[in-house]
């Protein structure tokens, strides 16, 4: 038995707190993360396939469909679940690729959940967690989406309670930097290992819903390398300027978030900036 069509939308990430640790054993790093969902999102449209194959459309050519995380998470899953067949995709992109908002992280993750409702799988989000853990180490975050606490390689959550919103302005620089280079990069210098106390006043201050009181607690050790290069102190002086309470990369970059007093002063920046507005979003 299959249901016909799912529409999701595939919101983006900021990481209001992103804490680097030494590399492991196994070549990733530990994290100590505060995923937030934002509003910003692209529309995903799913449909069962009886041919055993996954259709993509709106992807740009340039990811090839074996690279491509929505083919692999339609392969785990059909991997995994005998009653799983093809899969038919269509998505409005519009995050930039590898800007560190999660996009195409967010897009297999909504894959999961899509082929869990189109095949009646009920397959619990515990599972669906664990099986997005095999395709990145952000992808279990967007499984319950919303706010929550990412240890591990990020990939081990805690869900938070949902925070009072908060507005903020999305700058996309044109450059980059790969998420393994900045990794690299970061491993060249020398960093505070977090403190459990890093969590406990963070948490208070998420929860105050004052911008203001929110904005010393914010930090990502990316930005330690970020602020050598153009594309980041440009952005930030940018962003600065026009007001914002507080500059923020988002993940390794190289999306910087500026968070704003309220929706009118993210609108006024947003325009002034050449950013979008948008705003933190409670769960999917
Ligand atoms: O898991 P994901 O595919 O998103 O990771 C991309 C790259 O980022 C990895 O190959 C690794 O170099 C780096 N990474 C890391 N530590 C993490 C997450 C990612 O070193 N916790």
């Amino acid at each position: 038995m299959t249901t016909d069509v799912v529409t999701i939308t595939s919101r983006a990430k900021i990481n209001w707190l992103l804490r680097v640790g030494p590399p492991r054993s196994d070549g990733y790093h530990e994290l100590l993360t505060i995923f937030q969902e934002l509003e910003l999102g692209e529309p995903m449209t799913f449909r069962a396939l009886q041919a055993t194959e996954c259709r993509l459309s709106g992807y740009p050519a340039d990811i090839p469909p074996e690279k491509n995380l929505v083919t692999r998470a339609w392969q785990l899953m059909a991997g995994n679940y005998p009653a799983v067949r093809g899969l038919d995709v269509s998505i409005k992109k519009s995050l930039p690729q590898g800007g560190g908002l999660g996009g195409g992280s967010s897009n297999a993750a909504c894959t999961l959940k899509a082929i869990n409702a189109l095949y009646h799988l009920n397959v619990p989000d515990s599972e669906l967690e664990q099986l997005a853990g095999q395709l990145g180490s952000d992808v279990s975050f967007f499984i319950k989406g919303g706010a929550a606490c990412g240890s591990g390689r990020g990939e081990i959550l805690e869900q938070l309670p949902p925070s009072p919103v908060y507005h903020l302005v999305l700058v996309f620089p044109r450059e980059r930097m790969s998420t393994a280079e900045g990794y690299r990069l970061l491993d060249e210098i020398s960093r505070p290992i977090p403190s459990p106390h890093t969590l406990s006043t963070f948490l208070t201050a998420v929860q105050s819903g004052s911008p203001a009181t929110l904005a010393p607690y914010l930090q990502n050790d990316f930005e330690l390398v970020a602020k050598n290069f153009n594309w980041f102190s440009e952005t930030r002086t940018k962003l600065q300027q026009a007001g914002v309470q507080k500059v923020l990369l988002c993940g390794s970059g190289s999306t910087v978030a500026g968070l704003c007093e309220n929706r009118y002063a993210a609108q006024r920046i947003a325009l002034h900036v050449g950013g979008i507005p948008t705003y933190t979003w409670p769960a999917s």
